[in-house]
């Protein structure tokens, strides 16, 4: 019997870095459900759609398929069978997609691909509302958040050890937005799933986290 385990939590909490860890431990599946919502985005900006505009992205996105595979245990998403996985981690794409994942038309079509994706079990999905919507019915449920500061801060360390110059206070402002932006928008709001654990990873290591998501799934399953 399998099983499957559903993350979420605010951008920046290491949902995707842990996610990946769990599942190469374990030998699950890793799926980045914000990796669609972020191709839907990139559809909307190259066809020009307006993504304030709720009702000509209900529309647009209807012609918008995305699937996905996994080669080596990567996930690679594609949008109407182009692979867009080196187009969708701009600050644009991320800006965008905060927006047009509130459209319930957009969410209701990925939903279901997920949702057919957890059938499979064996799982481990990252997103937003996984515990809550996508697969209620996850064997382990993680709430992984830390403060905006110090998402802020990781956010900042990245860009710099990339060479690019960054603003701290800008980067923590962007990130309160967006947490607002995800947490009271009326279709499936980010919030903690009445049965979810919550970890927050604001004064933990990654290996720490890691280790600790193991002794969570070693005392559930
Ligand atoms: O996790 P991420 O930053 O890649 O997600 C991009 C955007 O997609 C984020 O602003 C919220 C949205 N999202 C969502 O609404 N529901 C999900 N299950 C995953 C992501």
């Amino acid at each position: 019997m399998g099983y499957d385990i559903a993350i979420d939590g605010p951008a920046g909490a290491g949902k995707s870095t842990i996610a990946k860890m769990i599942a190469e431990k374990k030998g699950m599946i890793y799926v980045d459900t914000g990796a669609m919502y972020r191709a839907m985005a990139l559809y909307m900006i190259r066809k020009g759609v307006d993504i304030d505009d709720p009702d000509r992205i209900a529309e647009a996105c209807q012609d918008a398929e995305i699937t996905i595979n996994h080669e080596d245990g990567v996930q690679c998403v594609f949008l109407n069978g182009e692979n867009v996985n080196d187009l969708i981690r701009t600050e644009e794409v991320s800006k965008a997609a905060s927006k047009t994942s509130v459209v319930p038309e957009l969410r209701k079509k990925l939903v279901s691909l997920q949702q057919e994706l957890g059938l499979m079990k064996d799982v481990v999905m990252d997103g937003r509302d996984i515990g809550t919507k996508v697969l209620p019915n996850a064997e382990l449920k993680i709430y992984l958040t830390a403060s905006a500061r110090v998402r802020a801060r990781r956010r900042y360390g990245e860009f710099l050890s990339k060479g690019e110059s960054a603003n701290l206070a800008e980067i923590e402002k962007e990130i309160k937005e967006r947490d607002h932006r995800d947490m009271t928008r009326a279709e499936s709001p980010l919030v903690q799933a009445e049965d979810a654990i919550l970890v927050d990873t604001s004064e933990m290591t990654i290996e720490q986290v890691v280790d600790k998501i193991l002794s969570l799934i070693d005392a559930k399953l």
